[in-house]
């Protein structure tokens, strides 16, 4: 498949492309969701993170990450003093999802919505310019990797991780989810690395 951006997605700024995602009728989500899940966060900010697709909790609010998971995300990012809500540039993160859209009962995303999403958060990468993604969970490193990386369907997460991959020229660093974090605490250490690893090549990229 091409991987040229619909031209007008490519045209678009911030608020278009909000306007175009919550208007967005590319695939059956849409039909179910109560809200469309743009992102959250400074504009400016220098690390993007990316999960899966909103849950129940985020399609209610129209805010990425505002369960548990995303608790336990706030706290991690607290450690390194970055948070969604800083108005500073250098310690903001920008928050988004593969999927703009909850699907129904929180199943995986279907192939085909992936496909349909994509471009709107390819557009939020050329926009925000991150100097770091952190991938969150398999749908997150599958999407932003499945170009470059071959055998990213099959390897387990845990193989993937602690390596620095790329996405559109921006380092991305792949991680457990948070909500997997939450089943298996005993991750918890290993996901601990993945920010430190992120955080160092911030360091380096600010050097
Ligand atoms: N899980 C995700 O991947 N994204 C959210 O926004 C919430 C839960």
């Amino acid at each position: 498949p091409s991987r040229d951006l619909p031209a007008d997605i490519a045209a678009m700024g911030w608020d278009d492309l909000e306007a175009a995602v919550a208007g967005c009728q590319a695939c059956g989500l849409c039909k179910s969701r109560k809200n469309t899940v743009f992102g959250v966060g400074q504009r400016q900010a220098r690390w993007l993170i990316v999960g899966e697709a909103p849950g129940e909790n985020e399609d209610l609010q129209g805010e990425p990450f505002v369960g548990q998971a995303g608790k336990l995300l706030d706290n991690m990012l607290k450690t390194l003093g970055r948070s969604r809500t800083s108005d500073d540039e250098a310690q903001s993160v920008y928050i988004a999802n593969v999927l703009k859209c909850r699907p129904p009962g929180n199943r995986n995303p279907a192939p085909e919505e992936v496909l349909q999403c994509e471009p709107y958060l390819r557009r939020q990468v050329a926009l925000l310019q991150p100097r770091i993604i952190l991938a969150l969970g398999r749908f997150a490193v599958q999407s932003l990797l499945q170009h470059s990386v071959p055998d990213v369907a099959t390897l387990p997460l845990g193989r993937l991780r602690g390596q620095v991959y790329r996405y559109e020229g921006v380092p991305v660093v792949v991680s457990y989810h948070p909500a997997y974090l939450l089943r298996t605490p005993q991750d918890k250490a290993k996901a601990w690395d993945d920010l430190c690893l992120a955080q160092s090549l911030m360091m380096d990229s600010s050097a």
